[in-house]
Parts: C-alpha cells; sequence; structure tokens
C-alpha cells in the first residue's frame, strides 16, 4: 500500500515537472534555425511591399532622405530694393543706376581682405573698384587658374565699376575713333544706364605675368589658361557674359573679355544648360515657391530657386536659410540652400529677427556660417 502510495506521488511529481515544462517551452523562443531576415510580409515599411519601389541595396551610401516640410512666411516688407542684389538684370531693357551701388564699392584690392588671396588679383588702377564678393570672386578664380594650371599669370582687371559720365566717355572716344564708329559702338558698347559696368559686378579681365605684360585672352599664349577660366568660372560665381550665340538675347557681340558675378548657383546653371542670362530670367520668371528651379551645383550642393512677384508680398522659407535678390524687372528672385516639399503651407506667425538674418548678403568664404533656421 505504502508502494502504491510512493508510485502515485512520483507519478503525480512527474507529471507535474511535465506540465511546468511545457508552460515554460510555450513562454521560451526555440533558438531560430537561422538568423532572422526581414520579412515582406512583417514589416512595418510600406515601401517595402510596394512593387514599384526598388529593394533598398545594402550598400547604397545615399538612401533617399525624405525632403524637409517647409511652411513659407510672407515677409511683412521687403528688405531690399527689388533693383538690388545679385541677379538684377541689366541691358538695353533693364537700366541701372550707377549711385545705388557707389556705398558698396571697394577699391579691388583692397575689397579682398585675406592679403594672400588678393595677391592673385592685380588692377590696371588702383582706384578701380567693383564690390566686395565681385572681387573676391575674381581672386578666387585666379588662385584656382595658377594653382591648377601651375602657371605665372594672373588675372588682371583693366575695366570695372563705371559711373554714368565714364560710361559716356566710352562711347565718345569709340566715336571719335575712324575704325570703330557707330557700328562698334552699338555692337559692343551698353548706351549710358544699360551697362552692366554700373552695378560693380561686372569686370574686363586679361592675364598679366611676373614682367607685367598683359595677354588679352584672344592670344593664342594664352589658350590653356583661358580655356580653364572658361570651365570653371561658374564655380566662383562668374559668368561669360556675352558670346556670339546668345547676340539675340543680349544684343551684343562676343566679348571674351566681360564676366559678370552672379553667385554660384546661378553661374552653374547657366554654364550646365549654355543659357545666357537673359535666358536664365526669362526661365525663373515660370518659377514660384511651390514650383522651384532645383539646382544642383558640381560640388553636389543644392539649391531652390524661384521668383516671387511682390504684389502680394514675399514668401520665403520659414526653416531653411535663403539669400534675396532683385531681378530689376519688376520681382524678387529668392535662393533657398537645399530643396524641400510641403511649399504649399503658409506659416502666418512671421519671426522678424530670422527674416533680417537670412536676407543679409554672404560671401562664399562665410557661407557656412550662416544660420540655419530650425
Ligand atoms: N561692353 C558692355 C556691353 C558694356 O559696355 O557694358
Ligand atoms: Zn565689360
Amino acid at each position: 500500500m505504502r508502494k502504491i502510495q510512493l508510485g502515485a506521488i512520483l507519478l503525480l511529481l512527474g507529471m507535474l515537472f511535465s506540465m511546468v515544462s511545457c508552460v515554460s517551452d510555450n513562454n521560451t523562443p526555440s533558438p531560430p534555425e537561422k538568423e532572422p531576415t526581414p520579412s515582406t510580409n512583417t514589416t512595418e515599411d510600406p515601401t517595402l511591399n510596394d512593387p514599384t519601389v526598388k529593394d533598398p541595396t545594402p550598400h547604397d551610401p545615399t538612401p533617399d532622405i525624405p525632403l524637409p516640410e517647409t511652411p513659407f512666411i510672407t515677409l511683412p516688407s521687403f528688405p531690399m530694393a527689388e533693383n538690388r542684389g545679385d541677379l538684377i538684370l541689366v541691358n538695353r531693357d533693364y537700366h541701372f543706376d550707377s549711385d545705388l551701388v557707389l556705398s558698396e564699392l571697394l577699391p579691388v584690392q583692397s575689397a579682398v581682405s585675406d592679403p594672400e588671396l588678393a595677391e592673385y588679383l592685380k588692377v590696371e588702377r588702383p582706384d578701380m573698384a567693383l564690390t566686395e564678393i565681385t572681387a573676391y570672386a575674381f581672386a578666387q578664380l585666379s588662385k584656382g587658374m595658377q594653382t591648377a594650371l601651375s602657371c605665372d599669370k594672373k588675372i588682371h582687371v583693366y575695366s570695372a565699376f563705371r559711373d554714368n559720365a565714364y560710361q559716356q566717355s566710352i562711347i565718345d572716344d569709340y566715336l571719335s575713333r575712324p575704325n570703330y564708329g557707330q557700328s562698334y559702338v552699338d555692337n559692343y558698347v551698353a548706351p549710358v544706364g544699360a551697362s552692366e559696368h554700373h552695378t560693380g559686378m561686372a569686370a574686363d579681365i586679361n592675364l598679366i605675368d611676373e614682367n607685367k605684360t598683359t595677354y588679352s585672352f584672344r592670344n593664342a599664349l594664352v589658350a590653356t589658361e583661358y580655356a580653364w577660366i572658361l570651365e570653371h568660372a561658374h564655380e566662383y560665381g562668374l559668368i561669360r557674359r556675352y558670346t556670339d550665340d546668345k547676340k539675340e538675347f543680349t544684343g551684343y557681340n562676343e566679348e571674351v573679355w566681360h564676366f559678370r558675378y552672379v553667385g554660384v548657383p546661378h553661374a552653374e546653371y547657366m554654364y550646365q544648360n549654355n543659357i545666357c542670362f537673359e535666358e536664365y530670367h526669362i526661365l525663373l520668371a515660370d518659377t514660384a515657391y511651390d514650383a522651384p528651379l532645383v539646382i544642383t551645383t558640381s560640388l553636389g550642393e543644392t539649391y531652390s530657386v524661384y521668383t516671387d512677384d511682390p504684389s502680394d508680398g514675399l514668401q520665403v522659407p520659414r526653416h531653411l536659410a535663403y539669400t534675396l535678390s532683385g531681378s530689376n524687372s519688376g520681382s524678387y528672385i529668392v535662393t533657398v540652400n537645399g530643396s524641400y516639399s510641403g511649399a504649399g503651407v503658409i506659416d502666418p506667425s512671421v519671426d522678424p529677427l530670422t527674416v533680417t538674418l537670412c536676407t543679409a548678403w554672404y560671401l562664399p568664404a562665410r557661407k557656412a556660417d550662416m544660420p540655419v533656421y530650425e
């Protein structure tokens, strides 16, 4: 009898042990047979089930990053005049008053604050003046050329800012010369008020060597240097303004010497697409803050550019850094650092401090210091 009781107790203990083991088995997952792999059925990422989305490549270093949603604000006032800024178009149709830029001009060599960089830019006369950013761009271009080609030549500015009286004196001079006259003036010299030289953002340049000999870009001795400049000027925000194939837009014959500062993204776009400044303005006239022109520079930086008609206020992004320029043809051009989506959201709460800082002009070297508003 005792044996039977002992047997029953052992049987009960055995059943109890096996029940506990079963419960334990249910709560503890078995070791997987292999490393778990993401299943298209269980993932929470809907794009992985979308047959139109390509499989993510494990080694792809540039996965798609969603563009930031960017609300826009309406500026309560215009922080600069519509005829000021890097992108103003100046030609026979759109004139510029040279007095407007007088306070921003600097003698070319003192405009470049870094003395080592200033050494790369030579001027014909010490009183020649440009805006600071324009002188800076030419000095950088000169340094870039000399460094890339290991040559002894530098960029030499022989015509810079001109006021109305100076432009008139150039016209009079050519008219008085027998081999030039009216025909030359019509094809090569802007009427007073219509010259880009009035802005301080254009210069006529050639090259100069250590013996102070100058070389026109038509001189075959500097063909290599000129080819380099034509291929790289846009990287410094400069465009060659007048070429024969664009005469129908510019109204002038080819000028190998005349360059204009417009800013890096804009110069790059014109260069990459072989369009002149007039064509660029025509293109921008069709943009808007919710349909910008997106530009990717050769350094991989992205900008979104649009024109805004000021009649209903100026739309600018609330969270992205931008610069502003007038067009000189009735509108403003906004250059946003980066690209965005959600452009239809207008945020009525305006922060005046943000507006003031965002519209400051900047030099390329200082660009990295520009605040990005979050
Ligand atoms: N040579 C250019 C067109 C000017 O006079 O401004
Ligand atoms: Zn010129």
